[in-house]
């Protein structure tokens, strides 16, 4: 596999129409609980069994990086792992820079996790991490005593040096970020005392949910219309045998892409729906989607469902900004659905999205405009003149700046367009969905 730091090697590729997509399907196991499964299990002493481990290169980089600090991680099959952890407390100091690729995800959790180790550690990335905003995990890392030499604008490559004893501390977080709240819990696991995060916006809550699972004393109250969650350090962690549910940022270019396509109907199987995830679901349906869930169930701790998704015409909205956290890497296929339908859609409150792995309202606005969308750009969303179900013209190449939510959302417009879309770089789509383009031709030709 070519690595997206080799320019000569990119992989272009024109999506275009070729009928109805047909059949039922899994996608990979979800990215932010493959993430957490590997450095919890590094942190519990003895072996922890994950099955359904997404492989994308993001979360190979968090389990070289555990590799580095002393974790035992073997593939024993496709999905299959094992993690022997080092104990909480006992991460190693790794010998050479820890490259977390394109993974923002890796980079500010495992950030949390060498704070409150007697470890130094330096962190590099790819061309488009290494431009996103460290500051939100660096602030809050530091109260508790690490410190940190970042490069210009807070950014990686950046060196860490962790304490130990951390310094327990309440944090409120200033973002709704999943992972700054996940980078203070994890430094709080070897800080003795109550390590508390308040979050005036609920954001997805695996870390929670898997760090009592794995045996952490830390609990969540609603205080004064605020989520505050209060973990006890120094914590024990024990092995667990995890099953990692399907990503539901991954279904959802599928899920698009059966609504959008004529004559599409597809069931995406063992679909997380974990509430703080599932609200690109509920957005669908407001716009007329067929989404029907069956055999709902708990799976790892999550609860999921088979998903039957049919073509349906398609209404614009106006999207509920308080939805944005629960959809947060959706928006990019969103706006794709929202280019097909009927009416105006309006996307506010999504500055967020100008941090991710690109800008994602500017490079989506350019996207949809190349494939010959309606769209205009305001400091803060998209508002989406869409088609009314007919066929974009298509168009490209489509820059993708290094975002596989980017490619991906644009293969799926390409589907519903005259001529096709072309996406300037495929290579990207392997950090969190390496068999996308095999399940989606697997699809196309049923
Ligand atoms: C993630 C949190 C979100 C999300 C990212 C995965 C996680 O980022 O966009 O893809 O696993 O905690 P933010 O915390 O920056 O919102």
């Amino acid at each position: 596999m070519s690595s997206p730091s080799d320019p000569t090697q990119i992989q272009p590729r024109r999506f275009a129409a070729s009928g109805p997509l047909r059949g039922r399907m899994r996608v990979p196991g979800d990215k932010s609980i493959s993430h957490r499964a590997l450095m919890f299990g590094a942190l519990a002493v003895g072996e922890t069994r994950i099955t359904g481990l997404l492989e994308g290169e993001d979360v190979l980089a968090t389990a070289a990086a555990l590799r580095a600090m002393g974790a035992t991680i073997d593939r024993q099959g496709q999905g299959e792992w094992t993690v022997r952890g080092v104990g909480v407390g006992a991460l190693l100091q790794p010998e050479t820079a820890l490259d977390m690729g394109n993974s923002g995800t890796s980079t500010r959790l495992l950030m949390g996790l060498v704070a409150s180790h007697p470890i130094t550690a330096t962190f590099v990335g790819d061309g488009s991490l290494s431009k996103r905003p460290m500051k939100r995990v660096m602030e809050p890392l530091s109260q508790m005593g690490a410190s940190f030499t970042a490069s210009p604008g807070d950014t990686l490559p950046a060196t860490l040096r962790g304490l130990s004893p951390a310094v327990p501390i309440a944090y409120r977080l200033p973002v709704a970020s999943a992972q700054v709240k996940s980078a203070v819990l994890l430094a709080g696991l070897n800080t003795a005392g109550i390590t508390s995060v308040i979050e005036p916006v609920p954001t997805r809550d695996h870390t929670e949910r898997m760090l009592k699972g794995f045996g952490a004393d830390l609990w969540v109250e609603e205080e004064n219309g605020e989520r505050v969650i209060r973990l006890r350090g120094e914590a024990e962690l024990r092995p667990q045998t995890i099953e990692v549910p399907g990503d539901p940022s991954s279904a959802a270019f599928f899920a698009v892409a059966a609504l959008i396509v004529p004559g599409s109907e597809i069931v995406i199987e063992n679909v997380g729906l974990n509430p703080t995830r599932a609200g690109l679901f509920t957005v669908l349906r407001q716009m007329g989607g067929t989404i029907v869930e069956g055999n709902l169930r708990e799976v790892g701790g999550e609860p999921v469902a088979d998903l039957r998704i049919a073509h349906s015409p398609l209404k614009g909205i106006e999207v509920d900004p308080a939805l944005a956290p629960s959809m947060i890497d959706e928006f990019p296929v969103l706006f794709v659905a929202a280019a097909m339908a009927e009416g105006r859609t309006v996307t506010r409150g999504l500055e967020e999205l100008r941090v991710k792995e690109s800008d994602r309202l500017a490079v989506m606005a350019q996207a949809l405009r190349t494939a010959g969308a309606h769209v205009s750009e305001t400091e803060d969303g998209l508002t989406i003149d869409g088609t009314g179900g007919n066929l974009l013209p298509g168009g490209g190449p489509i820059a993708t700046h290094l975002d596989h939510r980017i490619a991906m959302s644009m293969a799926v417009a390409g589907l519903a367009s005259r001529s096709g879309v072309e996406v300037d770089d495929t290579r990207p789509i392997a950090t969190s969905f390496p068999n996308f383009q095999p399940l989606l031709d697997g699809l196309s030709a049923q």
